[in-house]
């Protein structure tokens, strides 16, 4: 019996010194002092010993647990101040910053081109990225064969059902379901069989405008956007219009910005003509109109395009479309 209980506190002793963390340490306890621990295993081999050396030994005993009991205490009052080994607490050390997350450039932009149209009278639309070919294209005055179809490089799911390749289809999706007047834009991303590069992205995200009254004309047209193009870049952006086709507009247009990084004298990003292509708008062509049931006799109304990606780019200097998707912290934490 003596050798036991050197052994028991001598291996004690050994186990303690090496304890760091709480959990380690209630192992500890549960070895020695628990219930079916070492301690209370030599209880009861008392009952085997003579009778005249049972005193000797069970004092011995309850002096072997008294110290294991008052060993563990202390080891748990400093783990529990923090003087454990790996949980000592250096006040000194800098505190960890939490990480905060913030919105994807993109949403900032696209929610700044929300907020500057609803200022302007405009309701936000949605629409669904996976389209049938009527809403793409159909009702949008390319039937079939039109070649203008070929002018977006679609990602087919069927033959009838469609990648949206821009988000005019939300244009036919509303006059369907509202009367006019009808002032929208519809944010949201399209879907075009492109190779990735530095300006092109097989996705991309666009804005619609769709404008549809009594008394429509290009005029708004040219208010809206240019009070647009002074909200995000600035009073000093001027906007101008070059004729150009698409089949769900007529007449139809492409808008430039004055150079947001020149400020339209002339640079590298510009290419020194002063301008940026923007997208593109026109007049709501008469067969669109059909095609949703309202009268052209009585209705007129303009549409435009916007890149969102692309408005991005310009607003904060960004010169590869492939940063907004590769969700990279080092670039998504600058904005
Ligand atoms: N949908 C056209 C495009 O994606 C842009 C556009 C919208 C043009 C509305 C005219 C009117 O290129």
């Amino acid at each position: 019996m003596p050798e036991q209980i050197d052994q028991i506190k001598r291996d004690f002793e050994a186990e303690a010194k090496d304890i760091r963390t709480a959990d380690a340490l209630e192992d500890l306890r549960i070895k020695y002092l628990g219930r079916k621990g070492h301690i209370s295993n030599a209880f009861s081999l008392l009952a085997e010993i003579p009778k005249e050396e049972k005193p000797k030994f069970g004092q011995e005993l309850n002096k072997l647990k008294k110290a294991v009991e008052s060993q563990y205490n202390t080891l748990y009052e400093s783990l529990k101040k923090g003087k454990g080994k790996d949980e000592y607490l250096d006040l000194t050390l800098p505190g960890r910053k939490p990480f905060i997350g913030r919105k994807h450039p993109l949403n900032q932009v696209s929610d700044e081109i929300k907020s500057i149209f609803k200022s302007l009278g405009f309701t936000i639309e949605d629409g669904p990225e996976i389209e049938t070919d009527f809403y793409n294209f159909e009702a949008l005055n390319m039937p079939k064969s039109h070649p203008a179809r070929d002018m977006q490089d679609t990602l087919y799911i069927t033959e009838d059902i469609v990648l949206r390749t821009h988000t005019s289809p939300v244009q036919i999706r509303v006059m369907q379901n509202k009367k006019p007047p009808i002032r929208m834009i519809a944010p949201g991303r399209v879907y075009r069989r492109d190779t990735p590069d530095a300006s092109h992205s097989p996705f991309f995200h666009q804005a619609e405008g769709l404008v549809v009254g009594e008394d429509v004309t290009f005029a708004d047209l040219k208010g809206v956007i240019e009070s647009f193009a002074c909200q995000m870049f600035g009073e000093d952006i001027n906007v101008r219009f070059r004729p150009s086709f698409f089949p769900f507009t007529e007449p139809s247009a492409e808008y430039d910005f004055s150079c947001v990084f020149c400020r339209g004298k002339g640079c590298r990003v510009c290419k020194n003509t002063g301008w940026m292509e923007i997208s593109g708008a026109g007049m709501v062509h008469p067969n669109v109109f059909k095609a949703v049931g309202y009268d052209p006799e009585k209705y007129t109304g303009y549409a435009f395009g916007m890149g969102i990606d692309r408005i991005a780019m310009l607003k904060y200097g960004i010169n590869d479309i492939r940063l907004f998707f590769e969700n990279d912290l080092r670039f998504l934490n600058q904005f």
